[in-house]
């Protein structure tokens, strides 16, 4: 494939999802949010009073494959209701990351993804996006940071939502989800063996998204 893609993959909270969101801006390409997927899969599952787990595997798959998902002027909407919010809390997260380790449930979401890739170029966020969505991609980025400065960024996201969270929670919980990310059986978040790692714990958001377009740039 010609069309230009750029996956960044890494753990929970070492934002990916802004320094991805913002390479796109800045290249004028498309913007694949794929955990976001995995989020509402997980939230039709339970409206739809599906418990997620493997009893519920093939239904959930089913559903996956036929998301009623539109992604609209930073509004993600399921069928006709807005859930931008509703996907974005913590136990949104988990229930995410538990309906990810299906596999069916994976391999139904893998169309819709491959979809996202058009000209004129795609940046792609999530955690197997360089290792089995885009294998081909010309880019590849594991952008990690400590558990400590993910947990302490999540902490402050949170309370400027006006939400209130302890730190030591949230770390515990994020420690959780990337243990679970990472022991499952398919496509474990793990760096690509091409991807170049970029540890985000001293950067700030300009200093990441500009050594990741310094990498493109050396690509072209
Ligand atoms: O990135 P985000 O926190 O929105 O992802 C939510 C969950 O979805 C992750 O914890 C992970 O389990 C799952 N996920 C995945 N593969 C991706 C993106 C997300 O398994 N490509």
């Amino acid at each position: 494939d010609h069309i230009p893609v750029i996956c960044i993959d890494g753990p929970t909270a070492s934002g990916k999802g802004t320094v991805a969101a913002a390479v796109a801006q800045r290249l004028g390409y498309r913007f694949l949010d794929s955990g976001a997927m995995y989020r509402i899969t997980a939230l039709a599952a339970l409206r739809a009073g599906l418990a997620i787990d493997e009893g519920h595997e093939a239904r959930i798959a089913a559903m996956a494959q036929n998301l009623p998902v539109r992604f609209e002027g930073g509004k993600v909407l399921l069928g006709g209701d807005d859930v931008t919010d509703a996907i974005r809390t913590e136990e949104a997260g988990m229930n995410a990351s538990r309906v990810s380790a299906l596999p069916s449930v994976r391999t139904a979401l893998v169309q819709l993804q491959h979809s996202f890739r058009r000209l004129p170029g795609l940046v792609a966020d999530g955690r197997d996006m360089g290792t089995v969505i885009f294998p081909d991609a010309p880019l590849k980025v594991y952008l990690t940071a400590s558990a400590a400065c993910r947990a302490e960024r999540r902490h402050k996201q949170l309370i400027s939502k006006g939400f209130s969270a302890s730190i030591e929670d949230l770390r515990a919980d994020l420690e959780a989800r990337d243990a679970r990310d990472s022991t499952r059986s398919v496509a474990p978040l793990k760096p690509a063996q091409d991807a170049l790692v970029l540890d985000n714990s001293t950067l700030t958001i300009d200093e990441a998204v500009n050594q990741v377009l310094a990498w493109w740039q050396e690509r072209q």
